[in-house]
């Protein structure tokens, strides 16, 4: 039984009450007033969340299928997630790099012990991670490839996301995510996703270091690929000697049923990025993987973060991984999302054209004749919160501690909210 499921049969103590002091109108207007207007939020205002739900200023209480986009994959305020974050908060949070902690260390080992690599480079954000995986590969590219100086590139899959940073906006093929932010940083060759027929045209050229790629592009709105196609990645990059960059950051972490993605495959990229739910919502964490050829290309002073190995995110990170671990959250993942994708295979064909996904990183595509932003209101209002993307996909990936019953309500749900529509 999880941690939740017995909180609510009530094992374990509940939480008070929430008390309403601020309206959701008023949240909306301050933020609209005094918050910089970079993000559309759906509106409803979050006070309290645990496990799969989240509840409103109002007390309203719902279920959240967006998981933070992945970071809550253990479920909102994971109770042992808490206790290490408060237990550590008040002995050690931040030394900086300059000296050592007690806790980097066994975090290090810990990690790359679970992964099975040799090294681990600790970052905050996920977007910090994969810029981290960027500079690995191309030092490598000019210290063990052999690339002419300033001339490597990283071959990337059309519409990636890997975040916002000027390096991550110019791989990008979005526009909404690189207009008018120009000039772009050089070195970056897009091909299209899923076609290894163009991976294998790009990297042939002997100044690639790396082919990056999203195991199932996530922002993009859960877009799997063929199922020959990260082999066939890896195939192609062991063959081309060009490092195979995984970007788990969304992927990662029990969220489309196994530890990661590239493990449904059998796959082992040269790199691999970790962030969101390496550290359960409590805090950024990201990780880059990799082994000593690769890793030990970077010396001491040529890269860094004043935050990066902190002994309070080491202290969550294992948490956060090994409760992934205690309570099968993968296992779970991969049954769950059976079921809440059987589930969604039963939407109307007039106003949801395919569903599709892996474990619980699932996606509806809804039809023009249906306003997916309309939905999403209307869902809220019956309890469930997620967001589109690309304005006509529906991301489902709940947080991976729900249960079969959970499922069928939420699910239920979505499949009345859609049929209204029509
Ligand atoms: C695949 C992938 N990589 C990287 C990132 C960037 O992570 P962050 O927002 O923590 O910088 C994201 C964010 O959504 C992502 O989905």
């Amino acid at each position: 039984m999880s941690v939740f499921a017995r909180k609510a049969a009530g094992v374990v103590q509940q939480r008070g009450g929430n008390v309403a002091n601020i309206t959701s109108a008023q949240i909306f207007e301050r933020e609209k007033k005094y918050g910089a207007h970079n993000y559309k939020p759906l509106p409803v205002a979050i006070s309290r969340g645990e496990g799969v739900h989240v509840w409103d200023v109002e007390g309203k209480r719902y279920f959240d299928f967006l998981s933070a986009y992945s970071a809550v994959n253990q479920g909102h305020c994971h109770p042992r997630l808490v206790e290490v974050m408060k237990q550590q908060v008040g002995k050690l949070t931040l030394t900086s790099r300059a000296f050592y902690n007690n806790i980097l260390g066994e975090y290090e080992e810990y990690i790359t012990n679970l992964f099975g690599y040799d090294k681990v480079l600790p970052m905050n954000t996920g977007v910090e991670g994969v810029e981290t995986a960027v500079k690995l590969a191309r030092r490598w590219a000019y210290d063990v490839k052999g690339v002419p100086e300033n001339s490597a590139t990283v071959v990337a899959a059309a519409n990636n996301f890997w975040g916002r940073s000027i390096a991550a906006i110019s791989s990008s093929t979005d526009p909404d995510s690189f207009s008018g932010f120009g000039p772009f940083v050089p070195g970056f060759q897009i091909v299209p996703y899923d076609d290894l027929e163009a991976v294998e045209k790009a990297i042939q050229h002997p100044h690639v270091a790396a082919f990056m790629v999203e195991p199932i592009q996530g922002e993009a709105g859960v877009v799997v690929p063929s199922p020959m196609y990260l082999k066939g990645v890896r195939q192609l990059c062991t063959k081309h000697n060009v490092l195979f960059i995984a970007d788990e950051v969304q992927t990662g972490l029990g969220r489309t049923g196994k530890l990661l993605a590239t493990y449904h495959d059998e796959v082992r990229p040269d790199i691999v990025v970790l962030g969101k739910a390496l550290s359960g919502g409590m805090y950024p964490v990201s990780a880059v993987l990799a082994d000593d050829p690769i890793m030990l290309t970077i010396g001491p002073g040529q890269h860094g973060s004043t935050y990066g190995g902190n002994p309070l995110g080491c202290r969550i990170a294992m948490e956060a991984l090994q409760v992934l671990i205690d309570e099968k959250l993968c296992e779970n993942s991969a049954k769950m999302g059976e079921i809440l994708m059987g589930e969604l295979r039963k939407l109307p064909r007039e106003a949801v054209s395919l569903v599709r996904g892996k474990g619980l990183f699932c996606a509806i595509l809804i039809e023009s004749n249906v306003d997916a932003w309309q939905v999403c209101l209307k869902l809220r209002d019956n309890g469930v919160l997620a967001k589109n993307t690309h304005g006509h996909i529906i991301r489902f990936a709940p947080p991976l501690v729900i249960n079969e019953a959970q499922v069928r309500e939420a699910a239920e749900i979505i499949v009345k909210t859609v049929r209204s529509f029509l």
